[in-house]
């Protein structure tokens, strides 16, 4: 992962490359890096740790240079050190590049140029990369892009770089292979980075960067294309839509407290236009011309990760119930290495709030490959799986930057439920009556949501009684089983407390021998058709002294009689609750990370977009 800036022009670059930094770190917090060209040299200033402390590190030096390359670290290769911070030079210290990717073949690559005399500084593969770059240039008497594109074809692995010339301070040489990289047109002067949020206060005027596209930008030339291939490519100059506010907390001390609470308007944003209850409609443009295709589809694969891999269990639920569609989950990572049997017949859902993530995106590659018909689930517009699959739908919930999933859960969640609604409809699977009261209820969610971000208070009461577990357990049935396993995650990666989602009904298989009076376990109990079984859950953790906390329905007493603690919820379709019931678990692991002390927004060791195997 790590994220990548760059800036050519006759501005002062340094202002542009902190601040693009600072919106990219949710990319890899490990180290940060700028070098400049500066007066004829190139100047490198890097270190470990945040942006905030390259800032510190370069303190009151005056940094001049209008061409500029900045990276933030989510480290493959060599520990996160001052050293091993890119941006990395060439052997002579004319070239310097920045990487976001892996150079797999870099041990062979290493050796051949040691035996040519090259030394190394870091243990990184970028370092390799720039050493052949310029090793190239010198043997083969080529110009840099040129040999930045004889280099990039014995190169396997992912790459998104950005090479500057010491004595070409008038010249970028950009590429990328399977990392993302999006470049914006100034007036005279270009802007480069791993996502738009750096470009968008500049210009909207964007060029998004293929695999294997070579970009050479020049200020008295513009901007030249070739693939590695060497054929010239005709840039597709897009206009973003990004705004500006969107990238900003608003007020709210962590982005992810502000992402939980955006989720009645992200899940309106996402509905918009797609429904319409009172017509008895459900309409997703980007969908229409596959639902044939889903509808008689052998089955549905959906593939993901992490929390997108939650959302796809939550769709199989959905889809198999509403729309009688086979659905099975993959986690991406498993499923491609895994010669999994896919036919034309097969339909493949790639669900990714980023649209980067390395193994969904490898995965839709060989399901494409093998002739299934591929449909994106993604958050982020212009993303490379959105542009890789056949058709798809945006969740729309604006940008996400805190590295917990919040709002881009409930979104995917809500494209899932349209689109099973959507097919469940087509095939005429569903009762007309069911059909408009999800209707109805979907369009009530929002507000819905807003009732539910009122029990704030109650979810931090609950958080300082069990901030200082060592353990907890997560329990759901049907489609509040994903719900667990989600709120689990979330305590995981920001409170760095142990937590295990499991399906109620398996506790009594295992996990139940963990339970006594300091084990914590947050149950979804709402009034749904398995909640009288829930309930005899809630008894068997009671009779071994667990502290039971559970989301329950409004107004329930029976559970309220046995639980430590409840969090009411307000009542909705069975198909609708993880839509609400996932909530106070957002609410409660950001709490019990802010009272531990932990970075909430960006939790140790993670990364907001995982763009490596
Ligand atoms: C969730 O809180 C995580 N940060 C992580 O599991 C994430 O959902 C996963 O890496 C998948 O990312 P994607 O949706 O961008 O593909
Ligand atoms: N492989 C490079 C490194 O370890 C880049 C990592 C990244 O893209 O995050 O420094």
């Amino acid at each position: 992962m790590c994220g990548i800036v760059a800036y050519l022009g006759d501005k002062d670059a340094f202002p542009v490359l902190i601040k693009g930094l600072k919106r990219l770190e949710y990319r890899g917090y490990d180290s940060a890096g700028i070098a400049l060209i500066e007066e004829g040299d190139i100047n490198l200033y890097k270190c470990k740790g945040k942006v905030s402390d390259l800032e510190d590190h370069i303190g009151g030096k005056s940094v001049r240079g209008t061409v500029g390359i900045g990276h933030t670290r989510w480290a493959t290769h060599g520990e996160p050190n001052d050293i091993n911070a890119h941006p990395h030079t060439s052997e002579s210290g004319n070239l310097a590049i920045i990487h976001n990717g892996i150079i797999e073949n870099y041990a062979s690559l290493k050796e051949e140029l040691t035996q040519r005399g090259h030394t190394f500084k870091s243990d990184t593969d970028t370092e390799v990369l720039i050493h052949l770059i310029e090793d190239i240039q010198e043997r083969e008497g080529v110009k840099l892009g040129e040999a930045v594109r004889i280099a990039l074809n014995g190169v396997i692995g992912a790459y998104a770089i950005v090479v500057i010339d010491k004595d070409r301070p008038k010249r970028l040489i950009a590429a990328k292979k399977s990392s993302p990289l999006v470049i914006g047109i100034g007036e005279d002067d270009f802007y480069l980075a791993s996502d738009a949020t750096p470009i968008i206060e500049y210009t909207k005027n964007v060029v998004y960067l293929n695999d294997e596209e070579i970009a050479i930008l020049d200020l008295d030339k513009g901007l030249k294309l070739v693939n590695i291939a060497n054929q010239e490519k005709t840039p597709y100059i897009q206009e973003l839509e990004l705004k500006l506010e969107a990238l900003e907390k608003g007020g709210y001390e962590h982005f992810m407290l502000k992402e939980i609470h955006e989720q009645p308007r992200s899940i309106a944003d996402c509905l918009r236009g797609r429904i319409n209850s009172l017509q008895g409609r459900v309409q997703l443009g980007g969908i229409k011309d596959y639902e044939d295709k889903i509808a008689k589809a052998n089955r549905v694969i959906m593939v993901a990760c992490g929390t997108s891999w939650h959302a796809g269990l939550v769709g199989e639920y959905l889809f198999e119930d509403l729309a009688r569609v086979p659905v099975e989950v993959e986690y991406a990572s498993e499923f491609r290495y895994r010669n999994p049997i896919i036919t034309e017949n097969d339909v493949v859902i790639a669900i990714s709030q980023s649209g980067e993530t390395a193994d969904t995106l490898a995965a839709i590659k060989m399901a494409k490959e093998r002739g299934a018909t591929i449909i994106g689930i993604c958050n982020v517009v212009g993303s490379t799986i959105s542009r890789e699959t056949h058709g798809g739908s945006y969740t729309h919930a604006g940008p996400e930057i805190g590295v917990a999933s919040t709002k881009a859960f409930t979104a995917q969640v809500t494209v899932l439920t349209l689109m099973a609604l959507s097919i469940a409809k087509k095939k005429g699977v569903i009762e007309e009556s069911r059909f408009r009261r999800l209707l109805i209820e979907l369009e009530n969610i929002p507000s819905k949501v807003e009732e539910v971000l009122k029990i704030n208070s109650q979810v931090e009461f609950i958080a300082d009684i069990y901030k200082d577990a060592n353990n907890a357990l997560y329990l759901g049935r049907g489609l509040n089983f994903p719900v667990a396993l989600e709120g689990a995650l979330k305590l995981k990666e920001i409170s760095y407390i142990h937590a295990e989602g499991y399906p109620a009904a398996e506790m009594k298989h295992g996990p139940i021998a963990l339970i006594d009076e300091a084990m914590p376990v947050f149950v979804i109990a709402t009034k749904d058709a398995s909640y009288e079984k829930i309930v005899s859950n809630i008894q068997e953790v009671k009779a071994r002294k667990g502290k039971i906390i559970a989301i329950v329905t409004e107004g329930d007493e029976t559970v309220k009689g046995i639980a430590d603690h409840t969090i009411e919820i307000p009542e909705t379709d069975d198909s609708l609750v993880p839509l609400l019931a996932t909530i106070p678990f957002q609410l409660l692991s950001y709490h019990i990370a802010v009272m531990r002390g932990c970075n909430v927004d960006q939790p140790r060791n993670l990364a907001k977009s995982v763009t490596v195997e």
